[in-house]
């Protein structure tokens, strides 16, 4: 049993693998934090604090103080004082919120969320449901704490219900509360830019509050919703981390507060954009699902318990299977893409052994630039003059799969869509509206759009058989305002249009059921669990700069698994050594190419050939395989990783040097993770290891070359 409750001591614990949360319910009414960290028998005691001028209440056995205490959720306005779970402006119109305790249930699996996506529960699942009430504002609060035993993670949510006459308006609604009462932590997060998503970053926490926040309706380039808290002296192997994510895509906001006692308090919130809901009688309020996991082995074992779970509970379970290769078209074409253009590239890469010729933007509408044609998905004639469907069989006739570039989201002004339905778009009447990649959100709000939306894709791609789908978003949300939405629901208009989208992305995949879903957002602009609920890759970034995607990639991989991640190739500038090195920095993820096949250089393309036919044999250790990092490209002037399977049979290490060194230099790595009483050998040079020398530091040698990498795939043989 993973979830307890011990009705003598008031105390609930739910146990995870390695992990023990424990909280319980003092004066019948608060529910008090008390422990979340190794696993851990009763007792659990509470750390004593005191401070002047703290506002108390008397209660019937003793002082109640909420300043002095651990919360699984906090109240605003009610003597706590810091960063508030949950405000709720009542009829009163103070926004005090107080809910008491009154009741829990524990049930196998778990519960859905209304119109979001979640964490699936395997056999391993149980679910721990506590309801609290505020008699004042009339509303019932139900908190929802799910444990992922074989991975170590625990869920949360929350459900507000409006249970009397008058409105109330949600204003804030943490998915995840967590007190921490430990030690000096340190931060680590992953902020960026377009062409920068996903930089590692680690700092100590200082005392005050540090937010972490999206307010452009997605969860952004300049800030993935994952962040870890870990003791100051922890490393990759040792020591205590926390890891937090969010299974949301739009604003957010992440609050990390360190008080006068040194305590951390975390809130994981939907919003951040001005968010707020209203509910009227009955109406109920659903926030996303937040994550976290510990572990005391360090920022790898917290990393790698992400992994675990990501495969197992978040992604759709074919992102499992062996992913494509795919050629894209985008940075070899961009707009300039045709039937003839394209049968030629297919050509090419049947022979160089691609799986996949994935067709990016440009094939509908008047789509010549990205100043038009968004909105109307139908073919181009005059770049498919035979139609859609004879221009994939003829893909197809070719021995590869087929995939396809879509931007639902957007609507380019200069388009069918928005001449016929201007309203259909995110705005506000009076003001004007504003442009970004020349184009408009539309409003997913709205059923109509919906509607329209499923239907024209269901029509153009009525018989076309389609294996692959690229979903872009290319702008944020600014200036918005919904038609379709009373004055008093447009602080709504963030999260509607995210559960749109999901609603949207839902029907696509049961529409398509054979087909995969890669999402996208100008790059990594949506690099979340929300998306990796419906797609199965990610493309990381624009940049394909194997320098930037090196430091990217150790960004991203820090919290999400390799199989989330598309790893593209592009033009090497018929450089050998250019293409060698981008091939090694890209199998770190899910392979693929983006370069104009038919200008390489023949023996360009037999190096690419190669490259595939070798990625091939090994992409099972990177796909299913267990992440350890062992040199960070922050800051040095090369990294190292490896991949290693779970039963230690085979791993791949990479070894990636960025920058010029005046002699070769010798490092000793330490591969700990493998088979102690082994021996393995590698692959391409026949040369033998003992697990023992392997894990107490084996030497490399750097070439100290900008572009040299190197990759190890080693095979136990006992
Ligand atoms: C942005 C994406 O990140 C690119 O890969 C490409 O698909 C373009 N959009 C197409 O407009």
């Amino acid at each position: 049993m993973s979830v307890q409750f011990n009705s003598e001591k008031n105390l609930f614990v739910i146990d995870t693998r390695n992990t023990t949360y424990a909280f319980d319910i003092i004066h019948g009414r608060y529910l008090r934090h008390l422990y979340y960290g190794k696993s851990k028998s009763e007792p659990f005691s509470a750390k004593k604090h005191k401070a002047p001028c703290t506002p108390y209440r008397q209660e019937e056995n003793g002082i109640y103080m909420p300043f002095l205490q651990m919360h699984e959720c906090s109240f605003f306005g009610v003597g706590d004082f810091r960063c508030p779970s949950l405000r709720i402006r009542g009829a009163d119109g103070t926004g005090i919120t107080e809910p008491i305790y009154e009741s829990y249930r524990i049930f196998e699996g778990r519960r859905e969320l209304d119109g979001l996506p979640s964490a699936r529960a395997d056999g391993n699942t149980q679910t721990l449901e506590i309801t609290l009430y505020d008699d004042v504002i009339k509303c019932r609060i139900i908190l929802y704490y799910t444990a992922f035993y074989d991975e170590d993670v625990i869920s949360r949510y929350m459900v507000v219900q409006n249970c009397g006459k008058e409105n109330v308006r949600v204003e804030k609604c943490a998915s995840l509360t967590l007190d921490i009462d430990s030690c000096e932590l340190d931060l680590v997060t992953l902020y960026g830019a377009p062409n920068s998503e996903c930089t590692y970053q680690r700092a100590p926490l200082i005392h005050g509050i540090h937010a972490m926040t999206s307010q452009r309706g997605t969860s952004s380039h300049q800030q993935n919703p994952f962040f870890a808290l870990c003791a100051r002296g922890t490393n990759e192997e040792r020591g205590e981390a926390y890891g937090f994510n969010f299974v949301y895509s739009g604003s957010f906001l992440n609050e990390i507060e360190k008080d006068q006692f040194f305590r951390t308090r975390v809130t994981v919130s939907v919003g951040g954009d001005g968010f707020s809901y209203l509910l009227t009688e009955g109406e109920c309020f659903t926030s996303p699902e937040a994550i976290v996991t510990y572990s005391d082995k360090g920022l790898g074992g917290m990393t790698r318990n992400m992994h675990a779970f990501v495969r197992a509970h978040i992604l759709p379970p074919s992102a499992l299977k062996p992913h494509p290769v795919v050629l894209n078209t985008w940075e070899a074409c961009y707009f300039n893409i045709d039937e003839k253009k394209l049968f030629d590239f297919a050509d090419e890469a049947k022979k160089l052994g691609f799986d996949m010729l994935v067709m990016d933007d440009g094939w509908f509408g008047a789509r010549n630039h990205d100043r038009a044609g968004l909105g109307d998905w139908f073919e181009n004639p005059e770049k498919f003059p035979n139609g859609l469907k004879t221009f994939v069989d003829g893909i197809r006739s070719r021995g590869l799969g087929f995939g396809i570039w879509i931007e639902p989201e957007m609507v380019n002004p200069d388009s069918d869509l928005y001449r016929t339905h201007p309203d259909w778009c995110l705005r506000v009447a009076e003001r004007e509206p504003m442009l970004s990649r020349s184009q408009l959100v539309l409003d997913m709000t709205n059923d109509d759009v919906i509607e329209y939306l499923t239907e024209i894709f269901d029509r153009t791609f009525a018989g076309v058989e389609i294996d692959y789908f690229k979903w872009d978003m290319n702008r944020y949300l600014c200036g918005i305002g919904s038609k379709n939405l009373p004055a008093e629901r447009q602080a709504e208009i963030g999260y509607r249009y995210v559960k749109g989208v999901y609603r949207l992305l839902d029907r696509f995949a049961k529409h398509f059921p054979n087909a995969i879903i890669e999402t996208c957002s100008g790059g990594g602009g949506r690099y979340d669990l929300g998306m990796m609920c419906y797609g199965f890759q990610i493309w990381a970034s624009d940049n394909t700069d194997p320098y930037a995607r090196t430091r990217i990639q150790y960004g991203a991989l820090s919290a999400y698994p390799s199989t989330t991640m598309s790893c593209h190739v592009s033009d090497p500038k018929n450089s050998i050594e250019s293409l060698d090195y981008r091939y090694k920095v890209a199998v770190g993820g899910m392979l693929g190419y983006e370069l104009n096949i038919l200008k390489m250089s023949d023996e360009i393309k037999k190096n690419i050939a190669k490259q595939i036919h070798e990625y091939k044999r090994f992409e099972h250790i990177v796909r299913m395989g267990e992440y350890y990092r062992l040199v960070s490209p922050i800051k040095n002037e090369y990294s190292a990783y490896y991949y290693i399977l779970p039963d230690k049979s085979e791993l791949l290490l990479s070894i990636i040097e960025s920058a010029v060194c005046e002699k070769t230099q010798t490092k000793k790595l330490k591969l700990r993770a493998v088979a102690p009483h082994s021996e393995y050998v590698e692959v391409y040079t026949g040369r033998h290891y003992t697990g023992k020398e392997l894990r107490e530091g084996s030497c490399f040698e750097l070439k100290g070359n900008r572009d040299s990498a190197q990759l190890l795939w080693l095979k136990r043989l006992y």
